[in-house]
């Protein structure tokens, strides 16, 4: 009789998900390379099972310690990663009963800290704005970690051969199968510079004349370094995932053969536009792979002939915190603002904003006058003696006032008193503009408070004035 193992076997099983990684799809881009001649492909690395490209390596580069020895049974590993490699290692290591321990720079998303523990890994945090071969580097503090920790291995991925062989194993001969050997361009954003290595390499093999794009942001030293040689000094950038402030050995510059750089701008609106136009919802450095395709589509003038195949390394889910926070990008100055994102306080804000000045019911007309001429206002707020808003009095009031009195002089000792427009909508700071406009079909002031405080007062030409000033 047939056992129930028997049966499994030829069921549509596998038998760890460590077979699923891989064999991720080509799918067209279309929405945002409407402008292009050429076709552009991306690989969809967020389809592995730990969401990334990393998935890859991770189990290769254990299953190499493992051969060769110096991975044992209950061995730890260790690994200065951005967190995708330290998932790609962590379901390799539940799986085959390894311990592990992150040590991730501090700019890394809370996200990528928190899925790491999940997978049981320890995760040291250590500080971003030090030089690599600072003791609180994540590359140094790494080191000290195998050091210290018996039977450690360090995963190394920055310099170990074995992250770039996944790559020439795996993934060059999926995008030759893919294509059919119709790819003319392969696109990679790099950071250990492993897929773009590993792949290039493979694909070249096959067809000499592929061209391997690397895409650098700002900030990165490859991109001076594959121009001119050159080592320049790396500046922050906010993209994860790309870019190196050395050269790590498991990138060979001689496979690419451009470098396009990109900005944290570019690549974060990019993403966005994958996820909404094309409906991927991927990480930053997916933005980035794809803006510098399309730069490099339009310098190099591709045609219809050419197949662009872009790599998008990660899933969005890690990000959302970040790119996919209006608020985090509009912080940082990537995002710029639409009129319905103004409010009330941004408004008050950009008045060339004095004290506020009020007048009180007792306040005579003659020196009320006199004040709005000072300050060249219309209207001006009119407070109790406790600070409570009665309401505005406002010139046209005036003006009809002092015409109905049908003198053409008014007695000194007048107040303002029985001209107060008590009937004014009062908004606080947070209201959009959009309540705004709406309020001023019927009301020619509106009265900003917040805690029963009078911040400000606000007419039709404050609004236009405010918006005429928001140039691109
Ligand atoms: C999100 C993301 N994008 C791109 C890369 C770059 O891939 P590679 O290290 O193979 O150059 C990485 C590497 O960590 C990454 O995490």
């Amino acid at each position: 009789m047939e056992t129930i193992n028997q049966q499994v076997e030829e069921m549509e099983v596998y038998d760890t998900i460590l077979e699923t990684i891989g064999n991720t799809p080509l799918v067209r881009l279309n929405s945002v390379v409407s402008d292009l001649p050429c076709t552009v492909l991306a690989k969809v690395e967020f389809f592995n099972p730990g969401g990334s490209v990393k998935d890859r390596i991770g189990p290769a580069i254990i299953e190499d310690a493992e051969r060769s020895g110096r991975l044992k049974p209950g061995g730890t590993i260790v690994e200065s990663t951005s967190g995708n490699t330290g998932v790609g290692l962590a379901i390799a290591a539940a799986i085959k009963g390894y311990r592990c321990i992150f040590v991730m720079p501090d700019k890394m998303s809370q996200e990528k800290i928190l899925l790491l523990r999940a997978f049981g890994a320890r995760v040291v945090v250590t500080p971003t704005a030090v030089e690599p071969d600072d003791p609180r580097s994540y590359y140094s503090v790494a080191h000290k970690l195998v050091e210290e920790t018996p039977n450690a291995i360090l995963a190394n991925q920055y310099h170990n051969p074995v992250n770039p062989q996944a790559h020439v194993a795996t993934t060059g001969p999926e995008l030759w199968r893919q294509t059919k050997g119709r790819i003319t361009h392969l696109v990679v954003g790099m950071g250990t510079g492993g897929t773009i290595t590993g792949t290039g390499r493979y694909l070249k093999e096959k067809n000499p004349h592929i061209k391997i794009v690397g895409v650098d942001p700002i900030g990165s030293i490859l991109y001076e370094l594959h121009r001119s040689g050159r080592y320049t000094k790396a500046e922050g950038y906010k993209v994860e995932g790309i870019g190196e402030d050395f050269l790590p050995s498991t990138l060979d510059l001689s496979v690419v053969d451009h470098v396009v750089q990109v900005n944290d701008k570019e690549s974060f609106l990019m993403t966005r536009r994958l996820v909404r136009e094309e409906g991927m919802f991927c990480g930053g450095s997916c933005g980035s792979a794809v803006a510098g395709a399309i730069k490099y589509a339009h310098d190099q003038k591709l045609g219809k002939d050419d197949v662009v195949v872009v790599m998008l390394p990660d899933s969005g889910s890690r990000y959302l915190s970040k790119v996919f926070d209006d608020e985090w990008l509009r912080e940082n100055g990537f995002l710029e603002q639409t009129w319905a994102d103004f409010r009330a306080a941004d408004i008050q804000a950009a008045k060339h904003a004095h004290d506020i000045i009020a007048a009180r019911p007792t306040d005579l007309i003659t020196d009320v006058i006199a004040q709005m001429k000072q300050y060249n206002v219309s209207q001006l707020p009119v407070l109790a003696e406790n600070g409570r808003l009665l309401g505005v009095v406002s010139e046209i009031d005036l003006l009809n006032h002092m015409l109905l009195t049908n003198h053409a002089s008014h007695a000194p000792d007048e107040t303002i008193e029985s001209i107060i427009e008590t009937n004014v909508p009062v908004v606080r700071p947070s209201t959009p503009l959009e309540t705004l406009v709406g309020i001023f079909s019927k009301h020619s002031a509106v009265i900003i408070a917040s805690d029963d405080k009078v911040q400000g007062i606000l007419t039709k030409i404050d609004i236009l004035d405010f918006l005429s000033t928001q140039v691109r």
